[in-house]
């Protein structure tokens, strides 16, 4: 008599094979190195007024909605689909980094998204800050380091199956993102001047999200259930929004035609803790984009 295997012992082999194949190229790609700044010639500012801006950018450019309000981490998802996805506690208190780190360390990972092995960091969208410049990005390694130590420790942040696949086979999942920059990353002194300039400086913040040109669309290296950006130019929702309707849906998250806006997508309780003059600049600057 003939053995015969069973027929549904295929699709089984098969899954098993792709899912371990999956997983040894994503490991690989966690192992790979970049070339990166060295930044330790940095300055890194010292007087209160530098701690206090960088305290500021900490907040609104939503490294707050990570990292927590004092810095001391979170788990910022967890689930069938990503696994754990664990946001450190920067601080020096028990279960931080903040001592083992130093200020050229810190700028280094969330702005080119290299850790101190050389390999990239996981998930933090280190695209979204490379482009502060160096007295914003000095003023934050200045806030991280002086942070009063608070204890905490996080479960350690583990790698599903499914953001794997997502991630090789979606491209909608950063799990690498230094894989998207090119290192090593110059980083500009140049300080903006005129209004304008303030105002564009500003929407680099938004661009992750919508875009580079603000034209919106598909946001790259979130989970697929996210909406799309709209646009912010003068063909989007906004381009006859006034002043004041802008700063209401900054500030409350509600739009002139009473829509309400997710934080979990878009941002504005961050956002929103940018001063009058600073959103000013920011609704002048997007005004000027036909
Ligand atoms: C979307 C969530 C998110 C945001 C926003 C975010 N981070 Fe992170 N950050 C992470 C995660 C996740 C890690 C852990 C990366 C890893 O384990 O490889 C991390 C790691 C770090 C590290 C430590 C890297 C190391 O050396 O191990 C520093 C420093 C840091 N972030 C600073 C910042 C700063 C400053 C900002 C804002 C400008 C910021 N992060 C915004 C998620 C975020
Ligand atoms: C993390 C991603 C992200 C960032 C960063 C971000 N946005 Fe958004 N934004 C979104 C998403 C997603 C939506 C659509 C929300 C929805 O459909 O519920 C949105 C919607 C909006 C809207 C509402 C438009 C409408 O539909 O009426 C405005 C205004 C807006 N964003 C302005 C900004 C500005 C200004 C910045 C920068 C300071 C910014 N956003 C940064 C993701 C982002």
């Amino acid at each position: 008599m003939k053995r015969r295997i069973p027929v549904f012992i295929i699709p089984v082999v098969v899954a098993i094979l792709v899912s371990a194949y999956v997983f040894l190229i994503t490991e690989r790609q966690r192992s790979f190195t970049f070339e990166f700044n060295e930044y330790e010639n940095l300055q890194i500012p010292t007087s209160q007024e530098a701690i206090d801006h960088g305290r500021h950018l900490f907040v609104t450019r939503g490294c707050v909605d990570c990292h927590g309000d004092d810095g001391r981490g979170s788990v910022i998802q967890e689930g069938w689909f990503t696994g754990r996805i664990t946001a450190p506690n920067l601080t020096s208190g028990k279960g931080g980094i903040g001592d083992e780190r130093s200020a050229a360390e810190i700028i280094r990972a969330f702005r080119e998204g290299v850790k101190p092995d050389s390999t990239s960091v996981l998930f933090m969208p280190a695209h979204k800050f490379s482009s502060l410049n160096e007295a914003d990005v000095t003023a934050i390694a200045a806030y991280i380091k002086q942070m009063p130590a608070v204890d905490q420790e996080l479960e350690p942040t583990v790698l599903s199956l499914p953001i794997r696949f997502g991630y090789m086979f979606m491209h909608r999942v950063e799990l690498f993102p230094a894989r998207n920059l090119r290192h090593p990353l110059e980083l500009s002194n140049e300080i903006p001047v005129t209004d304008l300039e303030k105002g564009a400086y500003l929407a680099s913040a938004c661009a992750g999200c919508h875009g580079y040109g603000m034209d919106g669309g598909p946001i790259p290296g979130v989970p697929p259930t996210w909406p799309e950006a709209p646009s912010l130019r003068q063909d989007g929702p906004t381009a006859d929004w006034s002043l004041e309707a802008f700063v209401t849906a900054m500030r409350q998250g509600v739009t002139p035609d009473g829509q309400h806006l997710d934080e979990d997508y878009m941002p504005w309780t961050a956002f929103g803790k940018l001063s009058d003059e600073e959103l000013k600049l920011l609704y002048e600057y997007l005004q000027t984009l036909e």
